[in-house]
């Protein structure tokens, strides 16, 4: 039996809350002799700061280093809003995409049939809704340099964040893009903003490029990134894999999470590139939502996107398609049964927990087993 070395980092709010529904089925893959998974658990945002004084510590990071995987929840929360910025719980986060070398974040936004009339748009528009953002995770706005507040001296301050891209992080993207188009419906949509940054000049010039050289058999179109967000709102279906940067990729999976109906459902992935010897991709699995504190020790907060993320974590890391395509059934099933948390429950007030979802979603697996 193949075993797994997973790092769990459940952070604050309803992190714990989410992560402790996929530690349940973890554990029932292990029992079903599926995988082993050896599982170590961690700090990383607020409760990092709380217990060492950073978003996550040097012993914390070694281990994410180490894992074939890395499971994230969710963190931050107001007790943490006056945190030294770079201990804010968010820097936890963005040091382990920047040192693991997660380049690629992988969006899905599914539409469930059963959850089409959750969605804030009409349910033609969304139903059936299969789209997949690739945004860009390790440079851009997030991480280039300067980045500073200079007090200008007259009652003045000026804040820098640069924007900065490089021909191979914008190649190596787009590769992965274009690479997951053709196990789908062949459509790369590419948006940057050339109209008014460098930025999105090299980025339209490399991604034609690439296409041109390797992926010809791929439809390639340029999109305006303002308008991209318009065009997701109003006919989301055209899309197929949206490739963006960094900033822009934040914003449009926000905009393609309310398509499905609730930020709770949106997983994602985080890959690096494959090692040269091993062919192994370093890696994180973390909801698109946040840490929720307003909900979080309530029992609201819905696993649903946390589930999905282990979910991609067995079809990237661990070779267990079957599994993660059971998952993603299971997932599907119980919304049809009408078992909602309240962020899905629509006008109807919520019938499930969190643990209760978590369990019904277990529940479907045990069939399929
Ligand atoms: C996300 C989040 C993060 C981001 C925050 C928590 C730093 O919004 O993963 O989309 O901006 O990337
Ligand atoms: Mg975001």
């Amino acid at each position: 039996m193949a075993s797994y070395n997973l790092f769990l980092l459940p952070g604050d709010g309803i992190g714990p809350e989410v992560m402790t529904e996929v530690e349940n089925i973890l554990a029932w893959f292990s029992a079903q002799g599926i995988a082993r998974f050896e599982i170590d658990r961690g700090l990383v945002g607020g409760c990092a700061y709380d217990a060492h004084g950073k978003a996550i510590s040097e012993e914390h990071m070694a281990r994410a280093m180490t894992a074939d995987a890395v499971l994230f929840g969710a963190v931050g929360g107001p007790q943490w809003d006056k945190v030294p910025y770079d201990a804010r719980p968010e820097a936890g986060l963005l040091r382990l995409r920047k040192d693991l070398g997660l380049f690629a974040n992988l969006r899905p936004a599914l539409c469930y049939p059963a959850l089409a009339d959750a969605s804030s748009l009409k349910r033609e528009v969304v139903e059936g809704l299969d789209i997949l953002i690739v945004r860009e995770l390790t440079g851009g706005v997030y991480f280039g340099e300067p980045k500073t507040i200079t007090d200008l001296g007259n009652g003045q301050k000026r804040a820098i964040d640069t924007q900065v891209y490089d021909t191979y992080e914008i190649d190596r993207i787009a590769r992965v893009a274009f690479d997951l188009a053709r196990t789908r419906r062949k459509k790369v949509s590419s948006a940057e903003k050339r109209n008014v940054m460098k930025s999105g000049v090299l980025w339209h010039e490399v991604v034609t490029r690439i296409h041109q050289e390797s992926y010809a058999d791929v439809q390639l179109e340029h999109v305006l990134a303002d308008n991209c967000a318009m065009q997701l709102v109003r006919w989301p279906k055209q899309f197929d894999v949206i490739v963006t940067d960094n900033l822009f990729g934040d914003v449009l999976s926000d905009v393609a999470a309310m398509l499905t109906g609730s930020l709770g459902m949106l997983p994602s992935a985080s890959l690096g590139a494959p090692d040269g010897k091993t062919g192994r991709r370093k890696a994180l699995y973390e909801p698109v939502h946040g840490s929720a504190p307003d909900i979080a020790g309530t029992g609201a907060a819905n696993p649903i996107a946390m589930i999905a993320s282990f979910g991609m974590a067995l079809r990237y890391s661990f070779d267990l398609g079957d599994w993660a395509d059971r998952i993603d059934q299971a997932i599907a099933i119980v919304l049809a049964k009408g078992v909602r948390t309240r962020d899905i429950a629509g006008d109807r007030p919520a019938n499930a927990s969190t643990t209760q979802m978590g369990a019904a979603i277990l529940e479907e697996l045990r069939a399929f087993a």
